[in-house]
C-alpha cells in the first residue's frame, strides 16, 4: 500500500476528503497532521479526532501543528464551516488526545520512515509543511508526491477577489512550499468551481445507512445551506474532496497543465494570490501540475462510496 500522510484543517470539506481517504484500499494512512485555518487549532484537532472516532479509525495518529500563520495573523473561515469548524452541532468530543509529537516533526519522521514512497496531501494552510521544510530542507527528496489544495490560478479568489483561502491564510508558508518542492500537484479553487456536486445527488448519498453518512449529514448541513443561499445554483463545491480524488486516483484527471506557480506576498489588493506563468515568461521551472479537469463520474463515485462505507 502507498503510505499517505494528510495535513488538514477540518473543516467540512476536509472531513469529506478524509472519509474518501479512509475508504481507499490502495493507501495506508500513516497520520493526520493538523493545521489551523478554517477555525482555530483547538477545534481542528478536536474535529480530526472526532472524525476518526466516528469512522472507527482511531488507529490513525493525529498530530497537532502550529496555531497561527508564520508571520501575520489571519481571519478564519468559521462563517463557512461553523464556529467549531464542524457545523456547530455540539458533538461529544472523542476521548482520544493528539500525539505529543508536533505535526512538523511528525511530517519529517514519517517522511524518513516512508522515504521515496510517501504521498503527502495538504488540505489546509501550509504552515506545518513550511516549518518542516525550514527544519529540514531535504524533505522534498523523500516525498514521492505532494498534492496541495490551494490557489486560484486565473485569479478568481474565494477569500479576496484574487486569493484562495488556504494560500491567503498563510502566504509565506505557501511561498516556502511552492519554492521548495521541484514538482507538486495543485488542485485549485477554480478547478473546484467546475466540479460542483448537485445538492440533490448529495442529499441522496447522505441517506446511506452508515454512521459516516449520518455524521457528515449533520456537520455539513449548515455549510450546504450557506452555499445554497450565498452562492446559489443547484451545486455546491467541496474543495478538499476534489484534491483528495486527484491524490487517490490521479488517473481520473482528464486535463493537467504544468506551469510555474508563485505566491504574491505583498500587493495592496493581491496578497496571497497564486501567480501562474501561463506563457512561461519569467523563466522559472514548471513546479506545479495544475488540475484542470477530473472525471466527474469517478469523483462522484469516490464521494458516494466514502459516505456509505461503514
Ligand atoms: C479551502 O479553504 C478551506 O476553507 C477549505 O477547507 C479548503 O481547504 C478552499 O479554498
Ligand atoms: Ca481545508
Amino acid at each position: 500500500k502507498i503510505p499517505l500522510l494528510i495535513d488538514t484543517d477540518p473543516g467540512v470539506d476536509d472531513a469529506l476528503a478524509l472519509l474518501m481517504a479512509f475508504n481507499d484500499a490502495r493507501h495506508e494512512i500513516v497520520g493526520l497532521t493538523v493545521a489551523a485555518g478554517n477555525v482555530g487549532l483547538q477545534h481542528t484537532v478536536r474535529n480530526a479526532l472526532k472524525l476518526c472516532e466516528v469512522a472507527r479509525r482511531d488507529d490513525i495518529p493525529v498530530f497537532a501543528g502550529t496555531p497561527a500563520p508564520l508571520l501575520h495573523p489571519s481571519p478564519d473561515a468559521g462563517y463557512v464551516h461553523g464556529r467549531d469548524g464542524f457545523g456547530d452541532v455540539g458533538y461529544e468530543a472523542s476521548k482520544r488526545q493528539a500525539e505529543a509529537e508536533h505535526a512538523a516533526l511528525a511530517i519529517l519522521r514519517l517522511s524518513r520512515e516512508h522515504a521515496g514512497r510517501l504521498l503527502l496531501v495538504a488540505l489546509g494552510p501550509l504552515t506545518n509543511l513550511a516549518l518542516a521544510l525550514k527544519l529540514d530542507p531535504t524533505l522534498p527528496q523523500r516525498v514521492a508526491r505532494l498534492v496541495v489544495m490551494g490557489g486560484a490560478v486565473t485569479g478568481h479568489g474565494n477569500i479576496t477577489p484574487s486569493a484562495e483561502f488556504n494560500v491567503y491564510f498563510d502566504p509565506e508558508a505557501a511561498h516556502i512550499v511552492f519554492q521548495a518542492f521541484p514538482r507538486f500537484d495543485l488542485a485549485d479553487w477554480e478547478a473546484v468551481l467546475v466540479h460542483g456536486l448537485k445538492h440533490a445527488d448529495f442529499d441522496e448519498w447522505l441517506t446511506a445507512d452508515s454512521p459516516r453518512a449520518a455524521f457528515y449529514d449533520a456537520i455539513s448541513r449548515q455549510t450546504r445551506a450557506w452555499s445554497a443561499e450565498r452562492r446559489g445554483g443547484e451545486r455546491w463545491h467541496s474543495a478538499d474532496a476534489l484534491a483528495m480524488a486527484y491524490a487517490l486516483q490521479p488517473d481520473g484527471a482528464t486535463q493537467v497543465l504544468e506551469r510555474p506557480v508563485a505566491v504574491e506576498l505583498d500587493g495592496r489588493l493581491t496578497r496571497g494570490t497564486t501567480v501562474v506563468d501561463w506563457l512561461r515568461q519569467a523563466g522559472g521551472p514548471d513546479n506545479a501540475r495544475i488540475l484542470m479537469a477530473y472525471d466527474e463520474k469517478r469523483f462522484q463515485t469516490l464521494i458516494r462510496t466514502a459516505l456509505a462505507a461503514r
